[in-house]
């Protein structure tokens, strides 16, 4: 259970659990909508350590944990949300929507309009649920392997 969730910034130190999570994340939770083939594709992108750790170091860059521990992590490069995974262990308990709303307050203070992210067929519900809405379907390809997703944006409140 999430009884002590904390958002705060990525760290350094942060790099390895992230990428163990990402593995988790994927593997667990997107087995509904990608097959073994395309997971393991996926996932590959945590075996090149600097690159995946490059892509952590993002303009805004949060993960949320219990007492030490990574439950998941989410970045925002510009007006893109580009890494958003959270822990099988702790889905559908709020995780992401804590990050995701760390990330777009801190797009509002940026005076940033509109955000997107190109969502995973296992996370369209989510973003669909905080008011992103769909542009365009996307085929990527990562080790020779075919990929979809779904480019999705939101326009945000202008607060002041
Ligand atoms: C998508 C993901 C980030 C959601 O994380 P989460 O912490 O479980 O999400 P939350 O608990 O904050 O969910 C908030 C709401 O989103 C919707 N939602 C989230 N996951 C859902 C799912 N699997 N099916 C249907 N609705 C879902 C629900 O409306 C949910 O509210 P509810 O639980 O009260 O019904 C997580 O499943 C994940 O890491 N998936 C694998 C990696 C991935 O695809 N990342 C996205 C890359 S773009």
């Amino acid at each position: 259970m999430t009884s002590h969730l904390t958002i705060r910034p990525f760290f350094a130190a942060d790099v390895d659990a992230a990428r163990a999570l990402f593995r988790h994340s994927i593997e667990a939770l997107a087995a509904d909508h990608y097959t073994a083939e395309e997971r393991a594709a996926w996932m590959s992108f945590a075996d090149d350590r600097e690159a995946f750790a490059a892509r952590l170091f993002a303009d805004c860059a949060m993960v949320a944990e219990d007492n030490g521990k990574l439950l998941g992590f989410a970045t925002r490069d510009g007006a893109v949300i580009d890494f958003l995974y959270v822990s099988p262990h702790v889905a559908r308990q709020g995780v992401a929507t804590a990050l995701v709303d760390a990330l777009e307050r801190e797009a509002e203070k940026q005076r940033i309009a509109e955000l997107s992210t190109e969502a995973s067929h296992a996370a369209k519900v989510f973003f669909a649920s905080r008011g992103y809405r769909a542009a365009s379907e996307n085929v990527r390809e990562r080790n020779g392997v075919t990929l979809r997703n779904t480019t999705m944006t939101k326009h945000l409140e202008r607060r002041v």
